[in-house]
């Protein structure tokens, strides 16, 4: 995780990164924090979850950039994975008497107490990409499809083994990794991928050696990399000795990178023993490498640019008494009420697509790959 903070730090601070990042400073809460003076429309207070993340780095410049186009001043604070420190950030930018929160939760259960903070002061709340959980106080939701996220990673692996045209009939062996238990995006990805997994293996066509199916079972806190390194070791301790595993599902790049980590030091990548079939999210400099390398198979891809542009919009509208346009009024209950949401579609990427859909349009430079 360290060797990964260092990389993604040297990753904010590249130019290649074309967005400018160099008013980064560090707050008085002790994350780091960028914030612009000077614009008419107010300040908007964007909290997000960690700089640990390359995703999360383009997001809060995005928002950023965008908000600021529209003429508002910003606040970025970036919670470094501590829900606590989350909390007293918001709690901060609402004293501060900013005009709207746009917040990537750490913990989606943590923020009732704040939001309420921020209903009484009138502060409308955008979630960004993550669901906030038993609030009322959530305006809307601006994310991507994410039981779509889950279906494109299922899919792909049930094609990737031939086992959907029916030119393999398997038994394949497969092990599933999903996120961070406090995400509720989590829950989504994975059910949406083992709606396509589960006919395969009620039929044993796909076998979890491990046996570890339930959701519970699988989860990795705060989408650590280590953490599923080290699961995906004591997996093939514990459950392979002459079998090999043919497929992962990995729901994030970063687990992902800790997954094949595990395997490459269990002697896969070699001819005999090739690597298998491993997915991913968020389409990730470190990952897209890795796929370009042939180790990690799939990713998927959110354009984070796009997010950003509906979060802005939705605050601007709220702002300016409008109603932001939404797609969703269904599918996201928070427990609290049905959040109305605009989300939008992932895309599933590979070596044979990536150079067109992440390259070609500009999401990340040919040069940051090599
Ligand atoms: C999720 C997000 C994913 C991935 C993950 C880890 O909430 O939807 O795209 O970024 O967090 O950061």
């Amino acid at each position: 995780m360290r060797n990964r903070r260092a990389a993604l730090a040297a990753i904010a601070g590249a130019a290649s990164l074309a967005l400018t990042l160099s008013a980064c400073g560090q707050s008085s809460e002790g994350g780091s924090e960028e914030n612009k003076d000077g614009a008419k429309g107010g300040t908007i207070g964007i909290a997000m979850p960690t700089k640990s993340s390359e995703r999360w780095i383009l997001d809060g410049a995005h928002v950023k950039k965008d908000l600021e186009s529209k003429g508002y001043k910003t606040r970025l604070v970036y919670g470094e994975d501590d829900p606590d420190q989350q909390v007293s950030q918001v709690e901060n930018m609402i004293t501060q008497g900013v005009k709207a929160l746009i917040i990537a939760a750490i913990d989606n259960k943590s923020m009732n107490n704040v939001l309420q903070q921020a209903k009484d002061a009138n502060i409308p709340v955008i979630s960004y990409d993550r669901l906030i959980l038993g609030s009322p106080n959530v305006d809307y939701y601006a994310s991507f499809d994410n039981e779509r996220v889950g279906e494109l990673q299922g899919t792909y692996i049930v094609e990737k083994l031939g086992l959907k045209d029916g030119s393999k009939k398997g038994p394949f062996n497969i092990e599933l990794f999903a996120g961070s238990n406090d995400d509720n995006n989590t829950r989504y990805f994975f059910q949406g991928a083992m709606k396509v997994l589960q006919p395969y293996i009620d039929k044993k066509q796909l076998v979890v050696r491990s046996k570890q199916t339930a959701l519970t079972q699988v989860t990795t806190l705060r989408w650590d990399g280590g953490q599923a390194q080290k699961r995906m070791d004591d997996i093939l301790t514990g459950s392979y000795r002459s079998e090999r595993v043919d497929a992962v599902l990995s729901p994030y790049d970063g687990i992902s990178i800790g997954i094949l980590s595990a395997l490459k030091s269990d002697g896969y990548g070699s001819k005999n023993k090739p690597l298998p079939v491993v997915t991913g999210q968020d389409a990730e400099v470190a990952s897209l490498k890795s796929i370009e390398a042939g180790q990690q198979t799939q990713t998927v891809f959110k354009d984070t640019r796009e997010l950003a542009k509906v979060a802005s919009n939705m605050v601007d509208a709220v702002l300016n008494d409008k109603k932001p346009e939404v797609n969703d009024t269904k599918t996201y209950d928070n427990g609290a009420k049905v959040v109305p949401a605009y989300l939008l579609t992932p895309v599933s990427v590979d070596k044979s697509n990536y150079q067109k859909v992440v390259i070609d349009s500009g999401y990340h430079k040919a040069s940051d790959l090599k």
